[in-house]
């Protein structure tokens, strides 16, 4: 049995506009402690996937379809039932810890609360555990910041309380949507370096969300990539960028910059991401899909999932998409 088994999944919203289809038919696996990266741009559905099964959508927003965690289903739970969830067995954090952490209290209550509340523990042994948690994150002189107030904090400190917040209750699952699109560079490397050590400590899975497919190279084992609310292709993540099968995953790669190419050369996508409101007809990449053919804007290509459970929904030979890598490498 997986850990998480999402079937079916999709997010609509309801507008003053009409109804946007933010995720569509989104299917996946996650086993414990291993970890999965969704990547796509901005707008693909990657949020609302994970907010959909953590009960986190905006109230003008459904979902429909089945998330099992550890066989159970969480989809759509009444409220204190899925409080049971978050924190015990599934922690998140997000882009901007300000969002999560509030300003106006120390870190040591904001973090003892979670287990005095969640797992019913002492105010010593709270403060205890938090101090440790917070040695475990890296944070430096843990004993004397973690009387700090937030602001108090650097923004990548911040984020290393955010994951030591998300830690505390020892969450099967740990959910991070775009935890370093905030940070400079180097920042973004050490707190990605934190999240493989910790998930190898604490035996943690992970889904790592970001639009950017440069972080996810030596982060995550599996990657799915998502597009117009659909998953356009699922791989381990070495062979995913050895050898992109969908030209989404293809025009994603040749967009990392390089440090051995000039700023220039850099390749973008041409086009932009489809109105969800009034999505393409047939695949919702057709429009900026240099391999695109009439069958593409015909009909939407099923994800097929093949015999090493790789997945694709691309009406396109693969042998096609991945010649035309070669020869751009050569
Ligand atoms: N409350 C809402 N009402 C209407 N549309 C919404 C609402 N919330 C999200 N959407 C739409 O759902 C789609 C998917 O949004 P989502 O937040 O999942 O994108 P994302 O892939 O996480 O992008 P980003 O990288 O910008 O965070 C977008 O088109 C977005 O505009
Ligand atoms: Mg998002």
């Amino acid at each position: 049995m997986s850990l998480l088994s999402v079937r079916d999944l999709s997010v609509t919203f309801n507008t003053l506009d009409g109804k946007v289809h933010a995720v569509n038919g989104v299917n996946f696996d996650l086993e414990e402690k291993q970890s999965l990266a969704i990547v796509g741009e901005s707008g693909s559905g990657k949020s609302q996937t994970v907010f959909s099964l953590m009960g986190l959508l905006s109230s003008n927003g459904t979902s429909s379809g089945s998330v099992l965690f550890n066989g159970q289903e969480i989809l759509n739970l009444p409220e204190n039932e899925l409080n049971k969830f978050r924190a015990n067995e599934i922690g998140i954090i997000f882009q901007d810890p300000m969002t999560s952490l509030n300003p106006y209290m120390k870190v040591s209550d904001q973090l003892m609360e979670v287990l005095i509340h969640h797992k019913g523990l002492s105010k010593r042994e709270a403060f205890n555990e938090s101090v440790d948690m917070l040695d475990a994150v890296k944070i430096p002189d843990a004993r004397n910041r973690i009387m700090f107030y937030p602001h108090e904090f650097s923004g990548g400190m911040r984020q290393r309380v955010m994951i030591a917040m998300s830690l505390l209750c020892r969450p099967k699952l740990l959910i991070a949507d775009e935890p370093t699109t905030a940070l400079d560079v180097t920042v973004q490397s050490q707190i990605m370096n934190l999240l493989s050590e910790l998930q190898q400590e604490f035996g943690t899975a992970i889904i790592l969300i970001t639009h950017d497919l440069g972080v996810v190279a030596g982060a995550c084992e599996k990657t799915l990539v998502m597009y117009g609310g659909r998953v356009m292709e699922y791989n381990h993540t070495d062979q995913l960028f050895k050898q992109p099968t969908h030209p989404y995953t293809k025009g994603l790669l040749s967009a990392i910059p390089r440090l051995d190419l000039n700023e220039e050369e850099l390749n973008t996508i041409p086009g932009n991401p489809p109105n969800m409101l009034n999505p393409p007809s047939g695949c919702p990449f057709q429009p900026r899909c240099e391999f695109a053919e009439q069958k593409c804007s015909d009909s939407l290509p099923d994800l097929l999932v093949n015999k090493d459970d790789t997945k694709r929904a691309c009406h396109l030979d693969s042998d096609k998409i991945i010649s035309s890598s070669r020869e751009a490498q050569l």
